[in-house]
């Protein structure tokens, strides 16, 4: 079956006020692209304002805290992101389960909050290099999605994405077979957890994501979308990601 595509950027720790300008053009690419989903994940400070003017474009946050509200400095909560106009977030980025320790337990807490809070959660997993090295990168992927998908998933609450850590940022990306590999692995795992609804789940590919490979990527079986971030940030280089989409869509 083939699930209709998503691609979702995410601008990490970058953009001001300025950077809204990007999301005309980007949503009018968007808009012309019928078979396929965009969103962006801009930093919180943005997120309001692109969604009170993004057409055609979803607006998720980057993160979530697990709980609605409470003494937690500096968070911000999924009923917030909603409350700003967001329609996603994303949960469990490498980033974060890096430099923050975020465990598998925590991260299925925050996707939990996130659908409670009637968002799409985009749930990043992902193994290490070590772990590839190790030929263990099956296991480590499938431990961590048994560890944070929350077991209510469905196909229109949840997404996740394949992200192995050391294609993130470096210009280094699996090739298509391997991601192809994982891919089946994921859904063959989704079914497992979550029966027929596992296999409504969208699966995003991310990791260097960009115009020269998105075409052949996208059309590996089970890649339905990428996550995309350095590539996001301009709509000229997340324009063509978005028409690549779109094409092999057809
Ligand atoms: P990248 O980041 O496209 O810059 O590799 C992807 C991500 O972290 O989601």
């Amino acid at each position: 079956m083939s699930l209709r595509k998503l691609v979702a950027g995410n601008w990490k720790m970058n953009g001001l006020r300025i950077s809204l300008g990007e999301l005309a053009p980007i949503g009018r690419a968007a808009t012309a692209a019928k078979r396929i989903d965009v969103a962006i994940c801009p930093p919180f400070t943005l997120v309001a304002q692109a969604a009170a003017n993004a057409d055609g474009i979803a607006i998720g946050g980057q993160d979530c805290h697990f709980a609605t509200t409470g003494a937690y400095t500096g968070y911000i909560s999924a009923d917030m992101l909603t409350d700003a106009g967001a329609s996603h977030v994303i949960v469990g980025h490498s980033e974060r389960r890096s430099a923050n320790h975020e465990t598998d337990a925590d991260v299925r807490a925050k996707a939990e909050a996130a659908m409670e809070a009637g968002l799409v959660a985009i749930l990043c997993i992902g193994e290490t290099d070590k772990q590839r090295d190790a030929g263990r990168a099956g296991l480590a992927v499938a431990s961590q999605l048994d560890g944070s998908l929350p077991r209510t998933a469905t196909g229109d609450t949840l997404i996740i994405a394949y992200e192995p850590r050391w294609a993130i940022g470096t210009g280094r990306t699996p090739s298509s077979g391997e991601i192809g590999e994982m891919h089946k692995l994921i859904r063959a795992k989704l079914i497992d957890i979550l029966g027929t609804e596992g296999v409504r789940v969208r699966i995003l590919y991310g990791g260097s994501v960009t115009s020269h490979n998105a075409a052949e990527f996208l059309s590996v079986p089970d890649v339905d979308g990428a996550l995309v971030g350095g590539a996001s940030l301009t709509a000229a280089q997340f324009v063509p990601i978005i028409e690549a989409a779109e094409n092999v869509s057809q």
